[in-house]
């Protein structure tokens, strides 16, 4: 195997110690992205070395395909009903365990499988850990129809949480417009800093035309940063005080 950068260390770091938590006749969740791609070819070599019973959902057809070349089977989500544990990657990680996902255009199918998990665990390298979320663009996924008016609603609920002039690139891909696994359109919004990420999430669902954004609140609940030379970090949500 070649010698891996050392950001590629960090990621397949953070990918063997979740693959590690995966026990055997787990239904698992595979997500999305370069760090997942270490966390998928981990998993597929626990699978044949122990033999392990697995039932797995993919959050993209990516991963579905990556999945079936590595010898897993990949099953419809709602055919496996609930999953014990996803295991995804992220773009930004605050302290409370909030998310920014999405770089990779997949956050729908990975919100509804997060959803659907008693845990999910995110894998990352350092450099996703953050104060507040925001310098990474918030990816929005809206239906193609009508598009530039959600565009427009989205500008004004931005006006109304004072986040005036951001701009709001149509994601593009090889020159065309990027095409979702759902058919749909992604938004990129550069918002710098999201001061108030719940008044954010509630004013975008509430936008006809958005299907998902990425901001994951709530919904992590460990995360296994690691390091280039091995180690990893597990950061926990803080207890909340009633
Ligand atoms: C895809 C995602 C990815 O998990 C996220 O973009 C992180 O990707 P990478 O591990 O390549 O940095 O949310 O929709």
């Amino acid at each position: 195997m070649t010698e891996l950068s050392p950001l590629d260390s960090a990621k397949d770091a953070a990918a063997r110690a979740a693959v590690a938590l995966v026990q055997d006749g787990m239904r698992v969740g595979l997500g999305t992205g370069s760090t997942a791609v270490f966390m998928v070819h981990r998993l597929a070599e626990r699978v044949h070395a122990e033999n392990l019973r697995l039932r797995l959902a993919a959050t993209s057809r990516a991963t579905c395909d990556l999945a079936g070349q590595l010898g897993l089977t990949i099953e419809e989500l709602d055919d496996i009903g609930w999953l014990d544990l996803t295991i995804d990657g992220a773009d930004e990680i605050d302290p409370d365990l909030n998310l920014i996902k999405g770089g990779g255009g997949a956050h729908l199918r990975e919100k509804i499988t997060a959803a659907a998990s008693d845990r999910l665990i995110v894998i990352a390298d350092p450099g996703k850990v953050v104060e507040t979320l925001g310098a990474f663009h918030l990816p929005v996924e809206v239906i193609p129809f009508g598009w530039q008016t959600t565009r427009v609603h989205i500008q004004h609920l931005l006006e109304t949480l004072d986040l005036t002039h951001r701009p709001m690139l149509k994601r593009q891909r090889d020159g065309r417009d990027f095409v979702t696994d759902e058919g749909n359109m992604i938004l990129d919004l550069s918002l710098d800093v999201i001061a108030d990420c719940k008044a954010l999430s509630s004013g975008l669902h509430a936008i006809p035309g958005v299907v998902e954004h990425g901001l994951f609140l709530g919904l992590c609940d460990l995360a296994l940063i690691g390091s280039p030379d091995g180690g990893v970090i597990e950061m926990t949500r803080p207890e909340v005080v009633a």
